[in-house]
């Protein structure tokens, strides 16, 4: 327990270290008297196109947010399943750039996935926490998150590293950067502990806590975090749960809607809010409660139910807050059920069979 330094779980202790990990992250890679992102560890990759990213669970929503980050800077980028990626057919050849997204460094299925790319001669990058793991080891390039050790079975801040790294990835991959963009990444740990801080993400917890179901929307970068927030809160509260993009509501989920199922809607700064402010109305007319995560509550207030507010971060990086709150709810609703937090059942921290 002394490892917990007082928190009830390794969870709740690794979510509240996330300001300390992205400051890790970004260490000499973004300084004040630079307005270029330097990763030394990266100093000979060759960017070759498309890039194709290749995780699983947690580490795949944070791959989503990795192509999607280097398809908004002009660079073609898909991401795969890791367990998919050697049955559908992936076209990869030497002149692919690979990137294995894991926590661990030791995902069976990722690895198998970056040997098959090593095998054709494509160029392999493992973004990982692990220094020596197997992934490290056998790619021809390491990006290290720099998280710390994660206890925690469900990842939370070894996810938001991820971002981070990728984020800086995408600058380095494009050869872009600006000083906005640096200073978005700077501003970063002191906005998390300011949603740390300042979070009512207990009490929402609290007041939905039996429901039949969760709900997660959200669009653009906010898709992959509302995959992430569904899946943090299977994990770790065994309460059926399901991510979407906000668009796809309409297409089939929007069945399942009832007052039973709070809905968090995911609502940013982003370009298209308004389609999500939309996607709010159609939940609310079907009387589920609304839960909107956003940096724009002048905006959202009057459709949802609560509010849990994040600090404006820019386009790419209020998701990346909006996070957090979704990771504290999920915390809160396992709190009060009494789950096994840390080691969740049936699940394992690394996962080394396919
Ligand atoms: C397991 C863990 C997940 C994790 C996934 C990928 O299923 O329970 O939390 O996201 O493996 O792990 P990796 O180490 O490759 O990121």
């Amino acid at each position: 327990d002394a490892g917990k330094s007082g928190y009830d779980h390794y969870m709740l202790k690794e979510i509240h270290e996330q300001p300390k990990a992205i400051r890790q992250c970004l260490r000499e890679r973004v300084t004040e008297l630079d307005s270029t992102v330097v990763v030394e560890e990266l100093a000979d990759l060759e960017l070759s196109e498309p890039v194709q990213f290749v995780a699983c669970g947690t580490s795949y929503h944070a791959a989503m947010f990795g192509a999607e980050l280097l398809r908004e800077r002009g660079i073609p980028a898909q991401t795969f399943l890791a367990s998919e990626f050697g049955t559908d057919r992936v076209p990869i050849d030497e002149s692919s750039l690979v990137v294995g997204v894991t926590q661990s460094g030791e995902t069976a299925d990722t690895m198998r996935a970056l040997r098959e790319a090593n095998s054709v001669g494509a160029t392999t990058l493992a973004l990982t926490n692990t220094v020596g793991s197997s992934a490290a080891r056998e790619c021809d390039h390491v990006m290290y998150i720099r998280a710390g050790p994660e206890i925690g079975v469900a990842a939370t801040k070894t996810f938001a590293s991820q971002q981070v790294a990728l984020a800086m990835l995408s600058s380095v991959l494009s050869a872009e950067s600006s000083p906005a963009f640096v200073e978005r990444l700077r501003a970063l740990p002191d906005q998390i502990q300011q949603v740390l801080d300042e979070s009512d993400a207990r009490a929402v917890a609290e007041t939905y806590e039996d429901s039949d179901a969760y709900f997660f929307i959200g669009r653009g970068f906010n898709e992959s975090v509302a995959l992430e927030g569904a899946l943090k809160m299977k994990e770790i509260t065994y309460k059926h749960a399901e991510g979407f993009a906000a668009g796809e509501l309409k297409h089939g989920p929007l069945a399942l809607v009832t007052d039973r199922t709070p809905v968090f809607a995911l609502v940013t700064s982003e370009r298209d809010a308004a389609k999500t402010l939309g996607n709010v109305q159609e939940v609310k007319a079907r009387d589920a409660p609304v839960i909107a995560v956003t940096d724009v509550p002048e905006k959202v207030s009057e459709y949802a139910d609560h509010v849990l507010e994040v600090p404006s971060a820019g386009p790419r990086f209020t998701p990346v807050l909006a996070n957090i709150q979704l990771q504290l709810v999920s915390y809160w609703v396992a709190n009060r059920l009494g789950r096994s937090i840390d080691k969740p059942r049936n699940l394992a921290k690394s996962v080394t069979v396919e």
